[in-house]
């Protein structure tokens, strides 16, 4: 079976603060993303609140019928916003304010006394964890050791290799750190940079449940529509893993 897709609709509020407004809603993105077939969708609450707003997640959380996975950092301040609203997963994920996007995956081996609290308070609030990390195999132990409950892995560097470069490496390290992941108990998920061009191989690794994308998805909706380019990533989606 192929992976699930959840839709990141980041891009729809970037849109819509560039102006201030209200338009285009992320909300509306998330309802016809639903309608399209996604079967999550992601929103990244930013610390400094660049793109989606607390408004957005309460709305998405009330109108969706699918999952919602909110990624944030690991700090009291974004689980005060985010915990409220019982989305049915968290990402943790790094944050700097000087990045455009997240760049590389949080590091749980160095972080591993925090995370542990943070993991607890949001199990306790029945949120299931995630936890973004570069497949890397002690940080795939970690997550098993503080119980996330997935590891969403970080495609970012297979996705940025230049044109050219055998991306047989990394796909290995990917492959290798889905199956350790999953021999482990841990749901498996992966995600960043990844688009129609590049999707077929992360997609073809059978541990690997749902994929997070959204630039890409976004940037088609641009000039197809939105319907139209979660169809086409899906049908990607149906060829790498039939
Ligand atoms: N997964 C995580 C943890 C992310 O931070 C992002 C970007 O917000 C994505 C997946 C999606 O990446 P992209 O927008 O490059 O598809």
């Amino acid at each position: 079976m192929s992976p699930r897709l959840g839709v990141n609709i980041d891009h729809v509020a970037t849109l819509r603060q560039a102006r201030g407004g209200h338009e285009p809603e992320p909300v509306a993105a998330g309802l016809i993303a639903q309608s399209a077939g996604a079967h999550g969708i992601t929103v990244h609450l930013r610390a400094d609140r660049r793109h989606v707003q607390d408004r957005d997640l309460r709305l998405l959380k009330e109108v969706l019928a699918i999952p919602l996975n909110v990624e944030c950092a690991a700090t009291s301040e974004a689980l005060e916003a985010v915990v409220p609203v019982r989305p049915a997963t968290v990402t943790l994920v790094p944050e700097t304010r000087e990045e455009l996007t997240t760049s590389g995956g949080l590091d749980a081996v160095f972080l591993q006394s925090m995370l542990r609290g943070v993991i607890r308070e949001l199990h306790q609030s029945s949120i299931r964890v995630s936890l973004f990390l570069d497949p890397s195999e002690e940080q795939v132990k970690m997550a098993a050791k503080l119980e996330a409950d997935a590891v969403e892995l970080n495609t970012g560097v297979y996705a940025d290799l230049p044109p050219g470069t055998d991306p047989t490496d990394e796909l290995t390290r990917l492959r290798t750190a889905s199956r350790l992941a999953s021999r482990l108990g841990l749901q498996v998920l992966a995600g960043h940079g990844l688009n129609l061009r590049n999707v077929g191989p992360v997609a073809a690794i059978p541990e690997v449940e749902e994929l997070n994308i959204g630039h890409s998805i976004i940037g088609r909706a641009v000039l197809v529509g939105l319907e139209p380019a979660i169809r086409e990533m899906q049908a990607i989606l149906r060829e790498a893993r039939p």
